[in-house]
């Protein structure tokens, strides 16, 4: 019977794994699509901003962590202002994205 309980509870801690949006995998994305322009804490390269001719805030600020991860999935799937929509990500990649930038508050 104890036996059978803990090999329940190890298949529901693994079947479980997949379903979470994984920041890990968000910094993976972080790196490869956003640092160049966000910086490597998403505190904004000044260099870019000042060449695209915009204020960056801190994706870390309390302004862009006020806004729903419905938003923030938004501004990264179809852009805002002077940011270009991502579009070569998958939806699993925007979420763990998502994911990350909550790490960064
Ligand atoms: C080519 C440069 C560039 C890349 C690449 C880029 N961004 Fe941006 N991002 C910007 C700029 C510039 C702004 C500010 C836009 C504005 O306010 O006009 C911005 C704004 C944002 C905002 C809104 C912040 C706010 O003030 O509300 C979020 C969220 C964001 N970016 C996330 C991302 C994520 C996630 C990625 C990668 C998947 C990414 N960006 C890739 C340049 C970039």
């Amino acid at each position: 019977m104890k036996r059978h309980i803990l090999s329940g509870t190890l298949l529901l801690a693994v079947s479980m794994v997949p379903a979470i949006a994984g920041p890990s995998e968000g910094k993976e994305v972080f790196d490869k699509s956003c640092k160049a322009c966000h910086g490597a804490e998403g505190q904004g390269n000044p260099g870019m901003a000042k060449m695209m001719k915009v204020e960056m805030r801190a994706l870390g600020s309390k302004e862009v962590q006020a806004q729903s991860d419905a938003d923030l999935k938004k501004i990264i799937t179809q852009g805002k202002g002077k940011m270009k929509a991502q579009s070569s990500l998958s939806a699993k990649q925007v979420d763990d994205v998502v994911a990350f930038i909550r790490t960064l508050k």
